[in-house]
């Protein structure tokens, strides 16, 4: 409580968490004119790809070619998912900037997701976590399912800090907590900040929340203003889902959460009308109306 306000840093997720899930084919073209188009938005980072298994998620096959492809701008960061070893080659050959190892505090959502246990997959990082360390590339580590599982109901506080940890030990740089389907309220919230606050550096925690529930908003207000927590992910429109976590809506809209922080009082350094600018670039191609209640707006 009573922690100073500061700059907010928005992570851009439509381009992978947004788009993973669209069953129809979004051309490549379509995903290079978004990023290019986000990138000028004043985002410090964009999440442009996963270099996973195209049978797992179609939607990401192409996310060599966007790397390939996608004019950078200078400042901005473009990183990707990677699940295992395979994934690092494929990324570092797109040149990313940034990768991102993805694992569950849920043991049935981690073998949906990425074929393994919580222990399997952190020994599957570990080759991949040396390897950047060896190269500097900045790491990344999500836990899915922090607070729910879509299988598994309710995830204990405990283990989720305890997936956190060994994602720390592996030497990642950032931790996003993910509530991958959008279930949390703020004092879900608080229990596991108060727990992750005493053992994690504030400044590698990152929040990732999706909106089902339409409780983001109130979530990141709550893990700003009462805890400090700067970084969020968010993807613009509100654009996704999870293709393993049926029923979950995308992350919480990037724009209405610039929106809320403004409003009282943060500064995110994200220019509204370029990110509506940007969504015309891809809302074509889109099965789903976005979700953005600015959006809905302009
Ligand atoms: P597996 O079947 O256990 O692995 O999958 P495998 O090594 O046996 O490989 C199976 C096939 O995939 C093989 O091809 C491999 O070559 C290929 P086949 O011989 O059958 O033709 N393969 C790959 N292809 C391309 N790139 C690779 C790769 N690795 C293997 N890197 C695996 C394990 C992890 C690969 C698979 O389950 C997978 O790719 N899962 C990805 C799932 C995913 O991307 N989920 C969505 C992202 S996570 C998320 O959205 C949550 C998050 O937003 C946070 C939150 O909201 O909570 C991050
Ligand atoms: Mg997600």
């Amino acid at each position: 409580m009573g922690v100073a306000k500061s700059g907010i840093e928005l992570i851009e997720m439509a381009p992978r968490d947004g788009l993973q899930s669209q069953n129809s084919r979004v051309p490549t073209r379509a995903k290079v004119a978004f990023i290019e188009a986000l990138s000028e938005t004043g985002l410090l980072e964009i999440e442009a790809g996963a270099f996973v298994s195209p049978k797992a998620v179609p939607a990401m096959a192409d996310s060599f070619a966007v790397f390939q492809k996608i004019k950078r701008k200078k400042g901005v960061v473009y990183s990707a998912l990677v699940p295992n070893e395979r994934g690092l080659e494929e990324a570092l050959k797109a040149r990313v900037d940034k990768i991102a190892v993805f694992t569950a505090a849920s043991e049935t959502f981690n073998q949906k997701n990425i074929n393994a246990t919580i222990k399997e997959s952190i020994q599957r990082f570990l080759p991949v976590a040396s390897k950047a360390k060896a190269l500097k590339l900045p790491l990344r580590g999500y836990v899915s399912t922090a607070f729910f599982c879509p299988y598994e109901g309710k995830i204990k506080p405990e283990a989720a800090l305890k997936v956190c940890l060994d994602l720390l030990d592996l030497g990642v740089d950032e931790i996003s907590i993910g509530d991958t389907i959008g279930r949390a309220s703020p004092n879900d919230v608080r229990r596991l900040l108060d727990l992750c606050l005493k053992k994690i550096p504030l400044k590698k925690i990152a929040l990732h929340f999706h909106d089902t529930y339409g409780m983001a908003v109130a979530n990141a207000l709550a893990a700003w203003e009462e805890y400090g927590v700067s970084l969020f992910d968010a993807s613009s429109g509100g654009i996704g889902g999870c293709p393993y976590a049926p029923g979950a809506s995308g992350n919480v809209s990037l724009e209405d959460l610039a929106f809320a922080f403004e409003a009282s009082g943060g500064k995110t350094g994200i220019n509204l009308k370029k990110i509506n600018g940007a969504l015309n670039k891809i809302s074509p191609y889109l099965e789903k109306p976005f979700s953005s209640k600015l959006r809905k707006l302009s």
